[in-house]
Formats: structure tokens, C-alpha cells, sequence
């Protein structure tokens, strides 16, 4: 361990040797876009369960600006010899043994799967797989940036957070935690997710001519997300409503989230609390009284865009949440954490701006 950077110390111009596990998915091949633009990284390790001979820019053509790095398979010993830090997007299942097995070598490790978010039994309950070590799991800091910026920077394993858990919790944390939901009302998230969400898997109802033109909800009242949202909310919330259906768009989260307003709540108030608790904020954006985001204002960006708009007539506040599945919901806010952890400007290869249209 001797010869590794310590996190959170790094001085100026010194640059972090990075791996990532899971390189040919479509998170890991997000890391090695976002990596690739990082002053401070050097990439120095992609593996995946498969090799190539070819140079990843060649086998990834969108990919410049990589270095001649070939794709290998995974091996614990190559990322401690050749690694300070590394990025693991595995499949939830093989994800939290790996990362737990690097973390255990001295390694810094940020998890881009579920295996880390949850306690063993709630995990094994939703993702109805083992949990992964138990040592890895309690040491383990959930990496939503904007909530738990101090716990990450003195950690050195992060469980990012879900895509849709990120776009909920961005969403719906500043009203929990200033008190403005009605004591014993139910919180409803309505989220849509584009199919890259699913990997880069090639299961029958992912193919075009089933998703295209298509629209319909998967996995109703049984997603795994459910209790990393609820655990992140508190019991101030209590159990929540949660559906997720499948968009026609290839990136993208768009959660609507309704909550029962607590009695003297008003438009002003709620629209306060989220302007003060996100101010400052690089990778949040309260958008001005009605406006609602779109996905096209955060494709391709570190962003997490929220629009406010209060209905009187039932005393609910509706926050639109949108996100780039694949950036502020993935590979974005991982790297985010990395800064976080090792000392460098949070927005370190993190401000290019959306793709639009
Ligand atoms: N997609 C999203 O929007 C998103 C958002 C947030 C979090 N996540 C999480 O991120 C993780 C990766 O998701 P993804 O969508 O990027 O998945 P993906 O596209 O299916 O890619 C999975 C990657 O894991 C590799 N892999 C699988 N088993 C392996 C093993 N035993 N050893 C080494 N490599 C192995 C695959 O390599 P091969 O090419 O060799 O098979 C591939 O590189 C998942 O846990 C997912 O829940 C995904």
C-alpha cells in the first residue's frame, strides 16, 4: 500500500493512476469518455470479462484523446500493481466482490453497482442475490455528492448511487428534510428511464422494434431501487410509491415525484428551501417558477435539472427531475466523488454542457 496515492491529499499536478473494471459497458465506456478529459488522471487500466488486441480508441471509435490502453480481462493484481484508484461497473451480483476485493488491497474504489448501497438482508431481499462482504459493506459510503460530500471525502469506497435513486433523492431530499411533507401522506415517483439504463444487455424487449415507438412500466412494485430511495429518505417520508417505465430515448431519467404538502406550506416556502439547500451547487439546477426540465437540457452532462411547481388545489408539490442516466446517474457523479475524495475541483472534467437537440 505503501506506493499508492492517498486520497484526499493530492498535491497540484499530480496525477492518479485509474482503472476501470466493466470498460466495455456502456458506464464504463461513459468513465473512459469523462477520464479521458481529466488533468489529473492517468489512465492506466480498462479490463472487462473479455480482452481485445486492438487499442480501445480503435475497438471504440467515439473514444479520443484515450491512451493506447487494449481492453484486458479483470485481475485483481494488475489493478494493485498498475492503480491508486478504480472505477467498478459490473453487473449488480460480481460488482461489490470486486470492488470489495480491491478495496481490501488498498486500493480506492468507487462502485457503480447496488451491491455496496444496501444492508445484506434488504439486499438480498430486492436484488434476490448474496450480499457482497460484509467488511466492504459496512465501510462503504453512499456517494450522493451533494448530500454526503464530507463522508465521501474521508472514504475510500464509494456505492454511487442508482440512476433513478439520483434523480429521486436530488429531487425530493430538500422537501423531506426541511419538514415541508404532510405528516403520514405517501410520496409517489413517477420515473422513466431511456434503455441504456439496462446495459448492454441484449434481452428481446430491448431490441428496436420492441422499445421504439413503445412505451410501458417494468418491474411495478418490485424494483430494486425502492429501498435505496427509502433508506436515503428517513422515516420522515416513510414508504414510497415508485414506478419505472421504459422511454424510447437512449439516455435519460426523468422522475416526477408528488408529495403531500404539511399544512401552511406554501409556493414560496418550498421554492426557499430548495434554492438554499442547492445553492452553490454545481450539478444541480432549480429551474425559475414554471419551467420544468426537459432530457435534451441534460444529455450528455453532469446535471441534475429540478423544476417546482405547487398545486394548490390538492396541496401537492410536484418536482420534475431530469438526468443523464449515464453521466450525473453513473460514470458523471463517480467521477464527481473521485474528485471529492481526492482533493480536486469538483467540476474537474465534469462541465461539458448538454447535447441538444
Ligand atoms: N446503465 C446505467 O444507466 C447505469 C446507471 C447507474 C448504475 N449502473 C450500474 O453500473 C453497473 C454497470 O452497468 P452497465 O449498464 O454499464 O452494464 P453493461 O453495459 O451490461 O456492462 C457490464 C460490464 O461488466 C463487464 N463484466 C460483466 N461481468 C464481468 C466479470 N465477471 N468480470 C469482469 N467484467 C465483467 C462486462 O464485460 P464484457 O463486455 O466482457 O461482458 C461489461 O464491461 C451495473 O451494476 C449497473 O446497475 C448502470
Amino acid at each position: 500500500m505503501a506506493d499508492k496515492m492517498v486520497s484526499g491529499a493530492s498535491s497540484p499536478g499530480a496525477r492518479v493512476r485509474v482503472g476501470v473494471v466493466g470498460a466495455s459497458g456502456y458506464s464504463g465506456l461513459e468513465l473512459l469518455r469523462i477520464l479521458a478529459a481529466h488533468p489529473q488522471v492517468e489512465l492506466t487500466l480498462a479490463a472487462a470479462s473479455h480482452s481485445e488486441a486492438r487499442p480501445l480508441p480503435e475497438v471504440y471509435p467515439h473514444l479520443t484523446g484515450l491512451p493506447a490502453l487494449a481492453l484486458e480481462v479483470y485481475s485483481a493484481d494488475a489493478c494493485a500493481e498498475r492503480c491508486d484508484a478504480v472505477f467498478v461497473a459490473l453487473p449488480s451480483g460480481s460488482s461489490g466482490a470486486v470492488a470489495a476485493e480491491l478495496w481490501a488491497r488498498g486500493l480506492t474504489v468507487i462502485d457503480l453497482s447496488g451491491d455496496l448501497r444496501l444492508p445484506a438482508a434488504l439486499y438480498e431481499r430486492w436484488y434476490g442475490k448474496p450480499a457482497a462482504p460484509a467488511e466492504a459493506q459496512a465501510a462503504a459510503v453512499y456517494g450522493l455528492t451533494e448530500w454526503n460530500r464530507e463522508q465521501v471525502r474521508a472514504a475510500r469506497l464509494i456505492a454511487n448511487p442508482g440512476c433513478y435513486p439520483t434523480a429521486s433523492l436530488l429531487a425530493l431530499l430538500p422537501a423531506v428534510r426541511a419538514g415541508l411533507v404532510r405528516p403520514g401522506g405517501t410520496v409517489v415517483i413517477d420515473a422513466k428511464s431511456g434503455v441504456s439504463g439496462a446495459g448492454r444487455s441484449t434481452a428481446a424487449h430491448l431490441m428496436f422494434a420492441e422499445m421504439a415507438e413503445n412505451f410501458l412500466p417494468y418491474k411495478v412494485g418490485k424494483h430494486q431501487h425502492v429501498p435505496e430511495i427509502e433508506q436515503m429518505l428517513g422515516e420522515d417520508a416513510g414508504p414510497i410509491v415508485f414506478t419505472t417505465q421504459l422511454l424510447p430515448t437512449v439516455r435519460g431519467i426523468y422522475a416526477s415525484c408528488y408529495v403531500p404538502l404539511a399544512d401552511g406550506v406554501d409556493e414560496a416556502r418550498v421554492r426557499d428551501a430548495y434554492l438554499a439547500r442547492y445553492e452553490g451547487e454545481p450539478f444541480v439546477r432549480v429551474l425559475p417558477p414554471g419551467e420544468v426540465p426537459a432530457l435534451k437540457h441534460v444529455r450528455g452532462a453532469n446535471m441534475c435539472q429540478l423544476g417546482l411547481v405547487v398545486d394548490e388545489r390538492t396541496r401537492t408539490l410536484m418536482v420534475f427531475s431530469a438526468i443523464d442516466n449515464l453521466v450525473k446517474g453513473a460514470a458523471g457523479q463517480a467521477v464527481q466523488n473521485f474528485n471529492v475524495i481526492f482533493g480536486f475541483p469538483e467540476e474537474t472534467a465534469l462541465t461539458a454542457a448538454a447535447l441538444a437537440p
